[in-house]
């Protein structure tokens, strides 16, 4: 239902005006690893699942849209999807709301979509697949060191069908990226290599 949807408002979007970046990143923390290097609000719960960073318009160069326009996230427009942005994008170690509102200033806003869409559209990408389901059917479980390919490939011969970006903080897994292309339904393509800083090494701890 909300995928017809968002799909309709992406294809009335799409057809109609140029966007000024090249894909689309999902960013999907993984908490165990985050608040190793973070700290976290001991009070939150940390699933151990995958949960969304953010959707991000994103170019192939390394000059990132960012900061499009100065608007605040009005909560009030989001009210609807609130407690499913509460279970899917929560932050670790500070308020929900303050997360949401960042990620919308520095992001959605260069997305061209109003704040409901840009935040249902986001949560639609995220629960078409779920990671840690992936990883675990190609036997990557947490508590253990695998080599990088491993994840690679398991999310490339997944549904995604796609390679990821992974993000790794002192070898320690931390998140996960799929991209996306700008097609009226996006479809998963290949991520380009991650920033240098934040790559993963070759064995990579899923903590
Ligand atoms: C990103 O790329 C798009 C199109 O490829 C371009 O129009 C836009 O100016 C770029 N943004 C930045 C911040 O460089
Ligand atoms: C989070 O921030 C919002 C908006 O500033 C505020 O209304 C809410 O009380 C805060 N929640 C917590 C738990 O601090």
């Amino acid at each position: 239902m909300s995928y017809l949807k968002v799909t309709f408002v992406f294809s009335l979007f799409f057809y109609g005006s140029v966007i000024g970046f090249d894909y689309w990143t999902i960013a999907q923390t993984w908490p165990a690893g985050f608040c190793t290097h973070n700290v976290c609000d001991a009070t939150k719960p940390k699933p151990l699942k995958f949960t969304i960073h953010g959707l991000w318009p994103s170019n192939y160069t390394t000059h990132q849209p960012a900061f499009c326009l100065s608007s605040n996230l009005n909560p009030t427009l989001i009210h609807g999807i609130v407690l499913k942005l509460d279970q899917d994008w929560p932050s670790y170690n500070s308020n929900n709301s303050h997360f949401w509102n960042y990620e919308w200033k520095k992001h959605g806003t260069c997305s061209h979509m109003s704040e409901l869409d840009y935040f249902t559209h986001t949560l639609d990408i995220y629960t078409r697949n779920d990671l840690q389901q992936i990883l675990k059917h190609a036997n990557i479980l947490h508590g253990n060191t695998y080599d990088i390919q491993h994840f690679i490939t398991a999310i490339h011969t997944s549904q995604v069908g796609a390679e990821p970006q992974l993000i790794c903080t002192k070898g320690d897994l931390i998140e996960i990226r799929l991209c996306l292309n700008k097609n009226p339904v996006p479809e998963y393509i290949k991520c380009p290599p991650p920033p240098p800083k934040t790559a993963c090494p070759a064995n990579v701890s899923f903590v």
